[in-house]
């Protein structure tokens, strides 16, 4: 991964230890629902009135979301041990596909209705969050971005936001101004939840393209939702 700033998982080796056995997709999965769980309700309920198709994973990780739709989907991942993983888990279904890669070189032939950004933004600096945002200008018509937003009453979640593997946790306005400011992306609707034991509070943004924006009918129903 080329980052701007060295992260902390190469300067710390005991962490960076640690933090390989996160590339292994069950231990990934677990401390998903026992740590961090609860997060697939309200992304449902936030994406309910969103028309879409066709998704577009960016950092897939496992392929958690990959539920979100029954035709075409594309996973890309720069872990080799998650694609693999997850070629594995969805061999018998056609529709959904995985790439190794790294997010900010995509090259995406196809358009896609729906790209997701989940708890991958707080691993790319300002400048790769930007050039992902422009690239995926050309590909996707729609964006959700969901990521961690600083849950500072908490001591344990400030131990956990601490060896987290991504190094650029923000605020929620910051990752507003961020994601505003590239690839002239508008902002349809935001919203926030914490995980179900409280310990992880997560933003979500609803990013459109202008062009859809103009074309949409007066009686679109995200139109009723937009900030
Ligand atoms: C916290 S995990 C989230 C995984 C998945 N999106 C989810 O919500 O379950 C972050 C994922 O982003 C991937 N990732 C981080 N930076 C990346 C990059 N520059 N290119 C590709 N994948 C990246 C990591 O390998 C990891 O799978």
């Amino acid at each position: 991964m080329s980052t701007e700033v060295e992260p902390a998982v190469y300067r710390n080796g005991l962490l960076t230890r640690a933090h390989r056995l996160f590339e292994i997709p069950a231990l990934f999965d677990l401390y998903q629902v026992l740590v961090d769980g609860g997060k697939h309700a309200p992304v449902s309920g936030f994406l309910r009135e969103v028309p879409y198709e066709t998704v577009l994973d960016l950092g897939c990780g496992t392929g958690a979301w990959s539920y979100l739709t029954r035709t075409r989907y594309l996973g890309i991942d720069f872990s080799p041990s998650f694609i693999a993983g997850c070629r594995r888990r969805f061999a018998n279904d056609p529709r959904k596909s995985f790439e190794v890669g790294d997010v900010e070189s995509i090259d995406v032939a196809k358009r896609y209705d729906l790209a997701l950004m989940m708890s991958v933004l707080h691993h790319l600096s300002d400048a790769q969050a930007r050039r992902l945002l422009d690239r995926l200008s050309n590909c996707a018509s729609r964006v959700v971005v969901m990521d961690l937003m600083p849950n500072p009453g908490n001591p344990i979640s400030r131990l956990l936001y601490r060896l987290d593997r991504g190094d650029f946790i923000r605020s929620a306005d910051a990752q507003r101004m961020l994601l505003l400011e590239s690839g002239d992306w508008k902002l349809e609707r935001e919203d926030s939840f914490y995980s179900y034991n409280r310990l992880y509070r997560h933003t979500l943004f609803l990013l459109c393209s202008p062009s859809l924006r103009t074309a949409a009918s007066e009686t679109d129903p995200i139109k009723a939702h937009a900030h």
